[in-house]
């Protein structure tokens, strides 16, 4: 017979709105230690069905992948695009999108990453908002994004654009957890979101139109253009195809991975002997080689503190599904229509999953891949069929922006240490006081 789920619903209306509200993580890690491997909370109107084992976490995105879908909330964020999409329309989609991500395109993408994150080093001390690391690695990760997906160069309204997408990713992080609806025109954040939408059309169009003039160029907006020249039939279905997916790319691809970036530099600021391996790594691996797709995949220190990053601060530290059926959840019975939620947060930092589970412990990538610590416990681009399509895009993307970096450079604390704030990415509430000195190390 089936068990049923722990329930913690907290305080009647509201549940467990308001430590929500005040630091989710917390929250989310001590009913975690409370109640084990599953549990149903409610925060606000929304009951959610937190999952954290392997097996479990298995079952929703690999084995039963068809009856776990997502919701069509995020429909307000990524319209009609892959990120949103479910079923038919999903496996369209993923499959004209997919061989974009092919060998040649990051090949092509390779001279990018270094060039634009040169171009910003020149540019460190001259600019004051820098001083904030988070806002060095947002420039460069959004010029590369810019680049490699829609062909433009580096945009002269970078910090409008920036805005445009943080409104965008607060109003997602809200919305769902407001005790009611708020009627549009009383709603401030809802005519912020239309104007960032706007901004972000604007900028598509932008590429739009310089890929109509420039057909040589790889990057992304200039293939789906001619991809979708040879399937007429899904552009009549779907008018907002490219504008769409050229949104969700861009939104997904910038500041995960500048998140990252900005963790794992308070990360090696902390630790010097993992700092000073890692430099050595970067001085050795551009004095002897030309950096290329294959050889990338010999870097070890980097890899190694890259991967630990990602462990204790995946920036997509949570994610929902929703079961059209009822369905057998590893002896749990779940109802259909549950929202079920996973946090890559959560379970890559489960005592019983990972030795020294809270800590900074890149040595351990030393002796056991990511596939061998189980792909169910540790999973920062999430896993099974709907994995990220960028995972491959963001791991290339971020060795050379350490080799790059760090060749020259070495990453100081100079002032607070960061706090995590669990938006729809994991930001740090008060920046990142981390500033760039030479190093002198050859
Ligand atoms: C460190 C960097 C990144 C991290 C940690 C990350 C993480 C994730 C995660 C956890 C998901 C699954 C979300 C869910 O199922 O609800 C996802 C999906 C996705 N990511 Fe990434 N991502 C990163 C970089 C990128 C980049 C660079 C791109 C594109 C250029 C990208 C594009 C996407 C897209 C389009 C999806 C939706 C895939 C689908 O539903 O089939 N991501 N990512």
């Amino acid at each position: 017979m089936s068990k049923s789920i722990p329930k913690d619903l907290g305080l009647p209306l509201i549940g467990h709105l308001l430590p929500y509200q005040k630091d989710r993580l917390k929250m989310l890690v001590e009913l975690g230690q409370k109640h084990g491997e599953i549990f149903e909370l409610k925060v606000g109107p929304r009951h959610l069905v937190v999952i954290n084992s392997p097996e479990m976490i298995k079952q929703v995105l690999q084995t039963e992948f068809d009856n776990f879908v997502k919701r069509n909330n995020t429909k307000d964020i990524f319209g009609d695009s892959l990120a949103s999409a479910n079923a038919e329309s999903w496996k369209e989609q993923r499959s004209m999108l997919q061989p974009l991500f092919s060998s040649a395109f990051l090949k092509e993408s390779l001279v990018h990453f270094e060039n634009l994150t040169q171009s910003n080093l020149e540019n460190y001390d001259s600019n004051p908002n820098f001083s904030n690391m988070n806002v060095f690695f947002s420039k460069i990760t959004f010029d590369i994004i810019l680049k490699c997906i829609i062909g433009l160069n580096s945009y002269h309204q970078f910090e409008k654009v920036d805005k445009a997408l943080v409104e965008i990713s607060n109003s997602a992080t809200n919305k769902n957890y407001l005790p009611v609806n708020m009627p549009k025109f009383l709603n401030p954040g809802q005519k912020r979101l239309e104007n960032s939408h706007f901004v972000m059309r604007e900028i598509i169009k932008e590429g739009i139109d310089l890929a109509k003039e420039n057909e040589d160029s790889l990057s992304l907006v200039n293939v789906l253009i001619k991809a979708t020249k040879n399937a007429p039939e899904l552009l009549r279905r779907n008018k907002n195809f490219i504008n769409d997916n050229v949104f969700t790319l861009i939104f997904a691809g910038y500041e995960t991975t500048s998140q990252t970036l900005s963790w794992l530099s308070y990360l090696l600021s902390q630790n010097k002997k993992w700092q000073n391996l890692c430099i050595e790594e970067a001085i050795n691996f551009s004095n002897s080689k030309e950096i290329n797709h294959e050889n990338l995949k010999d870097l070890k220190y980097i890899d190694a503190v890259i991967n630990e990053s990602l462990r204790l601060y995946p920036p997509g530290w949570a994610f929902t599904r929703a079961n059209i059926k009822e369905t057998d959840l590893c002896g749990y019975h779940l109802k259909a229509d549950q929202t079920v939620l996973i946090s890559p947060f959560l379970t890559q930092r489960t005592s019983t999953l990972w030795e020294k589970h809270d800590s900074f412990y890149p040595e351990r990538w030393l002796e056991k891949t990511p596939a061998q610590f189980g792909r169910y416990n540790f999973f920062p681009f999430s896993s099974g069929p709907r994995v990220c399509i960028g995972m491959q895009f963001a791991m290339m993307e971020m060795r050379i922006i350490l080799i790059t970096i760090l060749k020259n450079y070495k990453f100081t604390l100079d002032g607070h240490h960061p706090i995590m704030d669990a938006r729809v990415t994991l930001f740090s509430k008060n920046g990142f006081n981390i500033k760039l000195e030479e190093h002198n190390q050859k």
